[in-house]
């Protein structure tokens, strides 16, 4: 939740008296004001359009090409700065691009922790295809680099077409470290904000990068943000006439459709027209600021940042896939979750008390609604000190989770950074005295004020700071918890309610004396990192066999979060337009490797109404995090509380949900292996369809399926949007749209938002109602096999334990499934540099599912192995909404999950 925006717990008070007494309808209290614009920040507006340009050029002789590296010198007049230039050629489809100042000045270098190891050894040679006295031409795979000397510039282009040109408007500035001089305009060694003064003792170093994507319409990426999936320019009138900021900050009531920057950041943006793709990565931690402008037909961007060095990835696979393959290698993978942790969520601030929980859990049983984690927010512990329990309201703990945990559910609790001053509470002065706090300027314990009072935040940047706490998860540390407890990080921007813009000072001092500004935006990271070992510690604990996997949901975040854990987007209000922007949020983040993320369902703020409660259901069963959540002044709202139709169209919805876990699973495991998104633009599938660049309406769920939520009030139609070239199959009733289709009204109820089936691929599903994912795990499978023009489709089905490290052993089924010829075969799937999947489960398909067989007379039989025949017979295409029979239905096969088997149909 968010810092109520007041200085003091009286003040506080008075705020939620105020808003109860408001609480009618739902206030925009985003404070605008509360937070720094770029001329307000003196080395945005220092840096923001420099028109006069710095000049740089690159000294010709000074430059050497060693196999993989380019190094040369940068220098500019008059000022005769002197920078090193280096690129470097990586096997994995990208180059690097740093900028730094002569070895020895120190200036600060986002920690290898943070990405993956090892990416850096992994280099390729360049080519050099020219030189002259002012260029040099190298080529690195399928890209191009030119680099011009005077004045400096640097242009890529992959498989003949240019991608990016570095400094080509003469942009590009680099402040060096400097001693003070009188002369120095106000701001470099000094700024004043509010009530709050940044010492700087650093002085100015900021860089200003100058990007051009030529050709380029459409440019994605550098999320937090509210906002559209193609980023509008910010050129434009307010709020778009400000640059989009990257600054990991609690934002209080944030507004949709506005640029300003929220809790996470990953400095990554990818340009896509027809026929090519490219994605840019700047490894900094710092405060970011990003201008981006489309003059003529090219997508111009300016990207500056306080401090740091230049350190830019370009990735040059030429594709979206690839793109986000390479970006991969560096920044790491999503982890392969928890199958529990796809299930839904239930969360409320707060779940009083344990007859709270036992009756929210008895809820779901009674209506027939499957959910699999009961969540704890801030009231449960004793007086926010994390990792304890109000033992007035939750005295058992323990047989509590146990309970909760005997019909196959888990429960989660918050623990966020900030902790309570206060010698009594172990955490404290266990970290006090080792000196695990973040230090202010003066060397002190920093003494900040959230949640709890007075509190101190745990500096996570240190590697000891994170093994101490990740200890701190253990069943015998960590009293009241069982093995059926995760945990949720909250706060990690971090939020300091009575810091500048809500967090802590930029002069405050990390472990080897970094300064705040230099790593604010990997605060959230560390921790989150620093607890999701803590689970994995437990884990290995409790299961010293193949250790239990961790989940810990964090808010803010940085590149490389996928490797740890999921992130929410916040602080939402129960608002239709909320809805409307969490799609673009989630596309964005899948964009930039976290797919691994969800908006509040139902919204934080405020009081949504049975319909929005309902629609916001049905989109949210396919955000890859799927959790309601309610602020603690609002009416509850559990999914029954709506009245017995809203409770109906809500269950239909999550068992929906569940239905579709094999195949989200299945999509989780190639975001594991590949990096690939989960929820996916429509342009990522159809990326030569340029007129669905900009649709963020929609959404692909994979390859597979397309969504339209519904986002606008008492909706009777909505318009979509269906890619050509591809059959689509409605995917409540089965029924074919009619070919070359592409835009269509299609009506719609309360009961369901379109959901389209995509020709060519094949599903598997799970189609029994259960009370929670632990309860599907015996449970046969349906494969719905919708076919393309050619009568073809693929798919596949990914298995494992669901809950331990074994399937990095192998420990996993993996099937791939063809339809071709009439014939339906599963085969084991195989992949490059990974083990064997060596699982047999014994358990089968128990429905295949045919959509867009071609009329036959007398119909179609199935022969199965060759052997028995079973005749195909027209029934619905789901046994969980049985509608029009517009599907031609296998039932009872019985094909063994883990087996080669094949399936010819045949005329009957
Ligand atoms: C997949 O996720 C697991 C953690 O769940 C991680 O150990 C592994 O490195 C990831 N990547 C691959 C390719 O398995």
């Amino acid at each position: 939740m968010a810092a109520p925006g007041a200085k003091t717990r009286v003040q506080a008070i008075l705020l939620l008296a105020l808003s109860l007494v408001l609480s009618s309808h739902v206030v925009s209290a985003f404070k605008d004001n509360e937070f720094k614009k770029c001329a307000q920040t003196s080395f945005c507006s220092r840096n923001r359009g420099v028109q006069q340009g710095q000049n740089f050029e690159i000294v010709p002789a000074s430059l050497v090409l060693n196999t993989a590296t380019l190094t040369a010198t940068l220098s500019n007049k008059p000022a005769s700065k002197t920078l090193q230039l280096t690129l470097t050629s990586h096997a994995d489809g990208f180059v690097r691009f740093m900028v730094d100042e002569l070895p020895g000045v120190g200036r600060y270098q986002v920690p290898g922790d943070v990405l993956v190891s090892g990416w850096e050894t992994k280099k390729a040679a360049f080519k050099e295809e020219s030189r002259s006295a002012n260029q040099i031409v190298l080529s690195s795979g399928d890209a191009r680099v030119e680099l011009n000397f005077q004045p400096f510039t640097l242009a890529i282009s992959v498989k003949g077409q240019p991608a990016l040109q570095i400094n080509s408007r003469n942009l590009f500035n680099f402040e060096h470290r400097r001693t003070k001089q009188d002369s120095d305009p106000a701001g470099y060694w000094e700024e004043t904000w509010m009530s709050h003064t940044d010492s700087k003792p650093k002085g100015p170093e900021a860089m200003s990068l100058d990007l051009v994507f030529p050709g380029f319409q459409n440019v994605y990426g550098i999320p937090e943000r509210a906002t559209s999936l193609s980023l509008r320019p910010t050129n434009g009138a307010a709020p778009y006439g400000e640059p989009y900021r990257l600054y990991n900050l609690d934002v209080f009531e944030y507004l949709d459709d506005h640029p300003f920057g929220l809790y996470g950041s990953i400095p990554v943006m990818m340009a896509h027209k027809k026929g090519l793709t490219v994605g840019v990565f700047w490894n900094n931690a710092a405060e970011m600021f990003v201008d981006v402008v489309k003059p003529g037909r090219d997508t111009a961007v300016q990207w500056i940042t306080e401090s740091g060095i230049v350190d830019l990835f370009v990735f040059v696979g030429g594709s979206a896939p690839a793109v986000l393959a390479s970006y991969a290698k560096v920044a790491g993978t999503t982890a392969l979750p928890q199958l529990f942790s796809l299930g839904y969520h239930q969360c409320r601030w707060n779940y009083k008390d344990e007859a709270d929980v036992k009756a929210v859990d008895g809820g779901f049983d009674e209506h027939a609604i499957p959910y699999d984690v009961l969540w704890l927010d801030i009231e449960h512990t004793n007086g926010k000190r994390y990792l304890t329990w109000d033992s007035s309201v939750f005295p058992n703990p323990i047989p509590m989770q146990e309970d909760v945990a005997s019909r196959g559910r888990e429960m989660v609790t918050i623990v966020d950074p900030h902790v309570k001053r206060d010698h009594a509470y172990y955490v404290f002065s266990e970290a006090e005295k080792a000196g695990h706090f973040v230090k202010n300027k003066y060397n002190n314990d920093f003494d900040g004020w959230c949640w709890p009072g007075q509190s101190s935040y745990l500096d996570v940047t240190s590697p000891a700071v994170r093994s101490w706490w990740a200890e701190q998860f253990t069943l015998d540390k960590y009293q009241g918890s069982t093995k059926h407890l995760y945990i949720w990080n909250d706060m990690n921007e971090p939020s300091v309610f009575n810091g500048p813009e809500i967090t802590m000072q930029k002069d405050n001092i990390h472990f080897g004396g970094v300064e705040h500004r230099d790593n604010h935006n990997l605060y959230g990271i560390y921790y989150h990192m620093a607890t999701a070992e803590g689970l994995k510690l437990r884990g290995s604990i409790v299961n010293p066999e193949s250790g239990d996997r961790p989940f810990v949901l964090s808010r803010a975040f940085f590149s490389g979060t996928q490797r740890v854990g999921p992130i929410w987007t916040g602080d939402n209000a129960a608002q239709w337009s909320h809805l409307k922007v969490s799609v673009p949020m989630l596309l964005t983040l899948g964009l930039t490797g976290l797919p691994y993320s969800g908006a509040d369902v139902g919204g934080f703020f405020g009081n949504p109404d049975a319909e929005l409660m309902t629609r916001w259901y049905q989109v949210g069963i396919f955000y890859p995090f799927f959790r309601g959540h309610a602020h603690l002044e609002t009416q509850r709202r559990e999914p029954w509380l709506f009245g017995p139709e809203t409770t109906a169209r809500i269950r239909t919805a999550i068992r929906g949900r569940y239905a579709m876990l094999p195949y989200i699973y299945t999509l989780f495991r190639a975001a594991n292996t590949s990096g690939l998104p989960i929820l996916r633009p429509l342009w990522y599938e159809f990326p030569e369809a340029e007129e669905l660049f900009a649709v963020d309406e929609e959404f692909m769920l994979g390859s597979a399926m397309l969504v339209k939520p519904v986002s606008a009030a008492g909706a009777s139609s909505v318009d979509v949007t269906l890619p050509q070239g591809a059959r689509w199959y409605d995917a409540l009733t089965g029924a074919m749209v009619p070919p070359r289709t592409k835009s269509h009204r299609v009506q719609v109820t309360l009961d369901g938002i379109p959901v389209y089936y995509r020709g060519g691929n094949i599903v598997p599903r799970r189609e029994r109602p259960r009370r929670s994912t632990a309860a599907q795990a015996n449970d046969p499978y349906t494969l719905v096999v919708a076919l393309d023009d050619k009568g073809e489709a693929a798919g596949s089905l990914y298995a494992d334990d669901g809950r331990t490290f074994a399937f990095t052993r192998g420990d996993y089924l993996h099937r791939d499934f063809t339809f071709k010829g009439m014939k339906l075969t599963s085969t084991a799937h195989q992949e490059p540099g990974l083990p064997a999947g060596t699982l047999t489960l014994p358990l089968t398909v128990e429905r295949v599912v045919f959509l867009g067989l071609p009329p036959a007379r007398r119909g179609y039989k199935a022969v199965i192995g060759g052997k028995h025949t079973v005749p195909l017979e027209a029934g619905p295409l789901s046994m969980l909404a049985a509608q029009a029979e517009n599907a031609l239905v296998l039932r009872k096969p019985d094909l063994p999950v883990s087996h080669d088997w094949t399936v010819e149909i045949v005329a009957a």
